[in-house]
């Protein structure tokens, strides 16, 4: 990316989108020095793709029924993803565990959004695996993505309250609102050269390597 140009961001789903929303309307607003040059779900009825219509954004589908196994699948989405020529892949809800191959394809240029506070709760189900745990905080984590599943080094955490009566829907809301703070601000991080990957040191913010994540709390 040369200087004054826009950081390029193919953004992939699976669902909602609410992500991505934040994203674009970041980007709109000129709070992230960043642009959704394309979004990609493996889910045909993904209503985040109408809100990429919506914003006059490439909408694609990349179907993984469509394939017979999960080689056949990335390579078709890597195709998909490598002509809009990103500077950042965007996982936003995209809920397909992916492989080493194709991980390691984007190393150091690939951010997930978890719904927990890494390394808690890796995978599925986390809100309703918080509140069984009686969990008193909570929250989401955005991290590079690495081989590891829900694993890749964090760099931003927010953590959230669990308050008395919450069931899985109240406290998932409360998580994802804050997710539509921290994912633009990572996002905006990278923008600013800020935050890079370094294959030797890992993560840097402002060239210092992070030794954990950024925290902040509601
Ligand atoms: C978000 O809560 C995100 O953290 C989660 O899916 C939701 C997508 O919402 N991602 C994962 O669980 C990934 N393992 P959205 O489609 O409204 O952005």
């Amino acid at each position: 990316m040369s200087q004054g140009e826009k950081l390029r961001l193919v953004v992939l789903i699976s669902g909602g989108g609410s992500n991505l929303q934040a994203i674009i309307d970041a980007c709109r607003e000129g709070r992230i020095d960043a642009e959704v040059v394309a979004v990609i779900s493996n889910r045909p009825e993904a209503y985040g793709l109408q809100r990429a219509r919506e914003a006059g954004i490439p909408a694609e589908i990349v179907d993984h029924t469509a394939f017979p196994d999960r080689q056949a699948f990335e390579r078709e989405l890597a195709a998909h993803i490598d002509r809009y020529e990103p500077d950042l892949v965007i996982l936003a809800g995209f809920m397909r565990i992916l492989t080493p191959g194709f991980v390691t394809h984007y190393k150091g240029r690939m951010l997930n959004i978890h719904p927990s506070l890494l390394p808690h709760f890796q995978g599925l189900h986390t809100h309703r695996r918080a509140l069984e745990a009686g969990h008193e905080r909570h929250g989401a984590s955005v991290h590079f993505v690495t081989e590891e599943l829900d694993g890749g080094p964090v760099v931003l955490q927010v953590e959230v309250p669990v308050l008395p009566g919450d069931d899985e829907q109240t406290l998932a809301a409360r998580v994802l609102e804050q997710e539509h703070r921290i994912y633009p601000t990572v996002i905006q991080w990278f923008a600013e050269g800020r935050l890079r990957f370094d294959p030797e040191q890992g993560v840097l913010l402002d060239e210092e390597p992070l030794r954990e994540p950024v925290r902040w709390s509601i």
